[in-house]
């Protein structure tokens, strides 16, 4: 009897894998689907730092996997994603909208929207976020001035271990604030320290097992308690705190130029008050802000903290990158974003250092709008896009030693700063990270003044700091101790 089945159960598989060879020959290559549960049999319970990539090597740069129902591209290696980012820019510009997201996002803002909305939002955004992202009219000066703070509080711990990680998350999510609302937050206010409680949730949230179970069943999370609600909560809770901002913006309108984003979008809203095509309205300002948190804190914050792991566990390098900074500046004189040019070591090792431990397992998702004929494969409509940025930092075909921390990746015979194609942990095309330039200023200035200010080492009886990542939709580094002995020269 059983025999039976099992020979009945071999056959009806036998008989769904052919099917599927003579009917979609042209999809791109992958492992077996099999019925319900699609080929996440061959990714297994748990995503491995490489997964992805062994997934490239085994079917090449277009590979095609099944998350149950849903079809998933993934583009790998440099060519591949250079590809997918830019010549078929159009086709893949959407985002995904998963359940979860939906209910986050419910279409409004930029990073979550599609169509009319983001095309409007987006355009916006990109203006604004220039007039607010570079030069001393802008937000350069309150980079400055939070570097600043880092370094004080990094001092306060006089050589001792500690964590770095709560500092550095609050320094980061004090430029958003500034960029957003025109003012940071002492870090013992009590508002502000629920606002970090809340961006780190929703962060952790979107990585976890919990996230992927709502993706999936939906309808039974839904009226389920757990983790989901509470993220939802909390989302709502930054959206209705962005709502008093908006406000009080509101009442000193037009009182002075516009120096903020609330400024620069209450003011497109009156400008496009009669436009009856005009998306710009209280509710998407109030979603973009959201998106300014969960999209620029999380990724600035963990580069940070992956920059000091890594600073710690190559002291040859860090001494370099002192070294370059004191015989360029001097002790005295203030950093400005500008003298990255002439510290084209420092500004190889910040590059060197999003190559090698870049925070993103496999970018951020994009939905295929239409049917594509990709190196002669079928797309179908509706496809989620993995443009794999990961892959492409570490293209063996692009890089010297894709799999060591070296900053000569970025420099030439002479010692010259070089730009590198293959470098797009931003990504590239249609929907290029909108924070590019912010995050740039923010990470030069913040690296550099710590980099000036202390050495950092393992703390005494620590022989080496593990760097292996923590691995979710983000690539974060184990939580770590470590020492910021202050340099002499500088205090
Ligand atoms: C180290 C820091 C950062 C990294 C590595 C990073 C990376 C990325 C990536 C890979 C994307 C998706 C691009 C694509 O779909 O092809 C993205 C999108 C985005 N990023 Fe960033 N980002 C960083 C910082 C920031 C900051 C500081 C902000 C804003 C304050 C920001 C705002 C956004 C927004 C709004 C989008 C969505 C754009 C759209 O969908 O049209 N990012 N980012
Ligand atoms: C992508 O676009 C570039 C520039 O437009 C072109 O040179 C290249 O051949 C295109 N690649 C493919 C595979 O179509
Ligand atoms: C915007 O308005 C114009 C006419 O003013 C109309 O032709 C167009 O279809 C509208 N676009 C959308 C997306 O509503």
């Amino acid at each position: 009897m059983l025999g039976v089945l099992i020979a009945l159960l071999m056959c009806l598989l036998m008989l769904h894998f052919l099917r599927q060879r003579w009917s979609h020959t042209s999809y791109p290559p992958g492992p077996l689907r099999l019925p319900i549960i699609g080929s996440t049999w061959r990714i297994g319970v748990k995503v491995h730092e490489d997964t992805i990539i062994r997934l490239a090597k085994q079917y090449g740069p277009i590979s095609m996997l099944w998350l149950g129902q849903m079809p998933i591209v993934v583009l790998s290696g440099y060519e591949a994603v250079k590809e997918g980012l830019i010549n078929l820019s159009e086709d893949f510009a959407e985002r995904v909208s998963t359940p979860f997201l939906k209910a986050l996002g419910q279409g409004l803002g930029i990073v979550l929207s599609n169509g009319h909305t983001w095309k409007q939002q987006r355009k916006f955004g990109v203006t604004t976020m220039r007039k607010l992202g570079l030069g001393k009219k802008g937000m350069e000066p309150q980079i400055e001035q939070e570097a600043h703070q880092l370094v004080e509080t990094f001092a306060r711990e006089k050589g001792q271990p500690f964590d770095p990680a709560i500092p550095i998350i609050n320094s980061i999510s004090n430029v958003i604030c500034a960029m957003a609302f025109g003012h940071g937050f002492p870090v013992e206010d009590k508002e502000f320290i629920k606002l970090m409680e809340i961006i780190e949730y929703v962060s952790k949230f979107l990585n976890s097992f919990s996230h992927i179970l709502y993706e999936l069943f939906p309808w039974i999370m839904k009226h389920l308690p757990g983790p989901h609600k509470k993220a939802l909560a909390d989302a709502e809770i930054v959206l209705s705190f962005a709502r008093k901002e908006v406000e009080k913006h509101k009442k000193h309108h037009a009182v002075h130029e516009p120096q903020d984003f609330i400024d620069f979008y209450l003011l497109q809203m009156k400008k496009k008050k009669h436009d009856p095509n005009s998306t710009f309205n209280e509710e998407n300002l109030i979603h973009c802000i959201l998106e300014l948190f969960i999209a620029g804190t999380e990724t600035s914050a963990l580069t940070l903290r992956w920059a000091l792991l890594l600073m710690a566990s190559h002291p040859d390098i860090q001494e370099k990158v002192h070294k370059e900074i004191e015989d360029v500046l001097g002790s005295s004189q203030l950093l400005h974003y500008q003298d990255q040019k002439k510290l084209p070591y420092t500004k190889a090792v910040i590059h060197e250092i999003m190559r090698f431990k870049y925070i993103l397992l496999f970018g951020i998702p994009r939905q295929c709008s239409k049917d594509v004929n990709m190196r002669g494969f079928l797309i179908p409509k509706g496809t989620v896009i993995v443009t794999d940025l990961r892959s492409a930092l570490l293209d063996p075909k692009q890089w010297e030693t894709p799999e060591e921390f070296n900053p000569n990746h970025f420099l030439d015979k002479g010692g010259n700063f070089v730009e590198r194609e293959a470098f797009l942990p931003f990504g590239a095309g249609a929907r290029a990270c909108l924070g590019e330039q912010l995050a740039r200023v923010e990470l030069f200035l913040f690296f550099a003044s710590l980099l000036r200010a202390f050495t950092f080492q393992p703390p005494e009886g620590v022989k080496e700091l593990n760097t292996d990542p923590i691995v979710g939709i983000s690539l974060a580094p184990r939580p770590y101790k470590l020492c910021a002995i202050p340099r002499s020269s500088s205090s």
